[in-house]
């Protein structure tokens, strides 16, 4: 009896709300995972640091945030723009689009300092940037395998049916996946919506993707998709239909498919790196970096242990995407 069939994605789509809207610690030690702004400051200011020569120009550049976590990155930009340049950051309006009230709760309680934060639930017009970091990944998508989707029972068997939706069988042919076909391909078509929000939001300006993914040259390394849950920083392959709402569930993010569909809503791509690529770049990381590792303070070396944990654990596996839209 397999009870009740709902797709992969409406499947990831309500494990992922439930977790995220429960009241529990998800992100840092006491949590299930660790992302880049928890480890240090620096990535924050890192952020900063770059993005204001992309929209200072603007009278009131409006930073708007996918998916905020605990304010955590929100609070190192803002605290360097007005330690700073407290005139630009006067100007700025930093702009939150989540959906989780429990995480919500918390980034308002972490910002609680800066008088020129504000939430939205809806894509506000936007002559600024679109930043996120690992809010993609946390996006739902469809899997398939040759002419077959993935669906789930209501006991947590997986079962393979006919390829329905006629924007799956479009992604495969554009993307040129039509050819792979043991593989489990993961269709991003939640990411695709969220990328015509963001095109249509940008009067001009940029958007900016941080998150662990790949791109089609690599799709090749993940034959069996990149589907895995985390619970207190353990990968879970194994429970995944069990402790749903439990864990958090993720995909690596398809850089090519956002680059490609990206077009489609005026997004040009500028450029795509490695985060430790984006890292080692940035002339004020590099100077942190030296500063903490000439240090004695055991605080320091502990900064500096983590900022290392950035660049080589998180640095090859995260990518940076920047994608601008002209006026
Ligand atoms: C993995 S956490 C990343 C948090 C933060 N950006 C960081 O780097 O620490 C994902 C965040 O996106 C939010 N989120 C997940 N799905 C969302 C959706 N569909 N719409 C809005 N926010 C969402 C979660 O509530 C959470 O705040």
């Amino acid at each position: 009896m397999e009870g009740r069939l709902v797709t992969f994605r409406d499947f990831m789509k309500f494990a992922v709300e439930q977790y995220y809207c429960s009241p529990f610690e998800k992100i840092g030690s006491a949590g299930d995972f660790f992302t880049a702004p928890e480890l240090d400051r620096v990535f924050g200011y890192t952020l900063a640091d770059f993005i204001k020569p992309l929209i200072s120009r603007y009278r009131e550049p409006v930073i708007l945030e996918l998916g905020a976590g605990t304010g955590k990155m929100a609070y190192d930009i803002l605290n360097y723009f007005y330690t700073n340049d407290p005139a630009f950051a006067e100007r700025v309006k930093y702009i939150i689009y989540e959906k989780s009230n429990y995480m919500t709760d918390i980034q308002m309680r972490t910002l609680a300092p800066f008088k020129n934060v504000s939430w939205v639930t809806y894509f506000p017009e936007v002559e600024g940037i679109v930043i996120s970091n690992e809010f993609f990944d946390a996006l739902p998508i469809h899997v398939v395998k040759g002419n077959k989707e993935l669906y789930v029972s209501e006991d947590g068997k997986e079962v393979w049916m006919d390829i329905k939706d006629e924007r799956i069988k479009g992604f495969l042919e554009r993307m040129g996946y039509d050819n792979l076909k043991g593989y489990r391909i993961e269709i991003p078509l939640d990411a695709i919506e969220f990328l015509q929000k963001i095109g249509d939001a940008l009067k001009s300006g940029y958007n900016l993707i941080i998150d662990y993914g790949y791109t089609s040259d690599e799709i090749k390394n993940f034959p069996e998709g990149t589907v895995v849950g985390y619970s207190r920083h353990r990968v879970i392959q194994e429970k995944l239909y069990s402790m749903a709402g439990e864990i958090d569930i993720t995909a690596h993010v398809n850089f090519s498919a956002i680059i490609e569909y990206g077009k489609d809503f005026s997004l040009e791509p500028c450029f795509l790196k490695s985060l430790r690529d984006f890292l080692m770049d940035s002339s004020l990381f590099i100077k942190n970096l030296l500063t903490l590792n000439a240090s004695q303070s055991p605080e320091e070396i502990e900064r500096f242990t983590r900022l290392k944990t950035m660049l080589v654990s998180m640095g090859d596996r995260f990518k940076v995407l920047l994608q601008r839209k002209r006026p």
